[in-house]
């Protein structure tokens, strides 16, 4: 069990993840080059965990309890000594990434897990710097990351299924929410926030809508559906997928773009009549849930939902 956490650079990120860790109750050394910015570290850390406190998301009296978990050194062999985890969060520069895991190779234990908060990077090439790339994982914290829940765990060729486990368990322990992937472009999130950004922003230059507006249709209808069920729970609780099929194919032909071209996954689905929960299956089996059901489920989630933006001003009630 990840009990004691280095985390190595503490910058924007590095410090987010060092509280997050704090929090969870581990021991955390923090190591940045520079012994000025990790007292700046520590102070935002501590300054924070009060906000959370005022919040009630952490329990009172745990600033103090947290804090007294973590110790700084500018001296990497120190912060390497007692280390299940390294989480490495220096500046997005492959030669400099490659350089500290050299480093923290030679001086960590032997069964120490080298994970990298690299938002682009390939891991294998990181991995590829040691002399032990099956220990060496992805690990992609969002900002702020003492709040936000994802933590993608991004897995080489190389990774060993034990060193993905037990980065799983380890932020699962800390409250957060890992998604594992494999080693691709963009990982898993800005993958899927790419695709819709990106088409937002093409619809914007072709003149189609306002900024407004096409943040306002994206906001009240996925961003209604998807908090609860994701993207392809929320597809397979919709329009079945062979009329969904004929309208991505229209689409395609009509704007002749790759964007719209189906999916193999989708035309076999309809041709095995795995249409959504309408047909008992999807990308998930639907065995105790009905059309029915779920019509009631949504329209009870959606209201609470309307109702708590609209109390903010974010939305009308109907
Ligand atoms: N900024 C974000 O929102 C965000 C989100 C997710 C992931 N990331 C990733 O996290 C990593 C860090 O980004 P950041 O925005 O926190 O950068 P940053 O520049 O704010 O912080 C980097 C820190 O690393 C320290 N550093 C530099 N070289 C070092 C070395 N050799 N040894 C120890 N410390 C060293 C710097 O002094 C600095 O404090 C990058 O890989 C970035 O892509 C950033």
């Amino acid at each position: 069990m990840i009990k004691n956490v280095t985390i190595v650079g503490v910058g924007w990120m590095g410090r987010g993840i060092a509280q997050a860790c704090a929090q969870g109750d581990c021991n955390v050394v923090i190591h940045d080059l520079d012994p000025g910015i990790l007292g700046q570290a520590r102070a935002e850390m501590k300054s924070r965990l009060g906000y959370m406190m005022e919040k009630g998301l952490i329990a009172e009296g745990s600033v103090e309890s947290a804090m007294s978990k973590v110790s700084s050194t500018v001296n990497l062999e120190e912060a390497m000594k007692t280390a299940d985890l390294v989480i490495e969060a220096v500046p997005e520069v492959m030669d400099t990434k490659k350089e500290v895991f050299r480093q923290m190779d030679k001086l960590c234990r032997e069964k120490t897990i080298l994970a990298t908060n690299t938002s682009t990077m390939s891991i294998s090439a990181i991995g590829a710097a040691t002399s032990k790339p099956e220990r060496v994982v992805g690990m992609h914290w969002f900002y702020p990351a003492y709040i936000m829940p994802p933590v993608e765990i991004i897995r080489s060729d190389k990774t060993a299924d034990l060193i993905v486990n037990e980065a799983r368990d380890f932020l699962l322990n800390l409250g957060k929410m890992p998604v594992v992937c494999k080693e691709v472009p963009g990982f898993l999130i800005n993958r899927l926030q790419m695709a819709l950004s990106n088409e937002a922003t093409s619809l914007l230059e072709q003149g189609v809508a306002t900024a407004e507006d096409i943040d306002n249709a994206a906001r009240m209808s996925l961003g209604l559906r998807v908090p609860f069920w994701g993207v392809l729970k929320n597809e397979d609780m919709g329009v079945p997928k062979n009329m969904l099929l004929r309208g991505y194919e229209y689409t395609y032909q009509q704007t002749g773009s790759d964007k719209f071209r189906p999916t193999e996954l989708m035309r076999e689905m309809v041709r095995k009549g795995e249409l959504g929960l309408i047909s008992g299956k999807g990308y998930y089996n639907y065995t105790e849930e009905t059309p029915e059901s779920f019509a009631h489920e949504r329209d009870e989630m959606i209201i609470k939902l309307l109702k708590f933006l609209a109390e903010l001003g974010y939305a009308k009630l109907p």
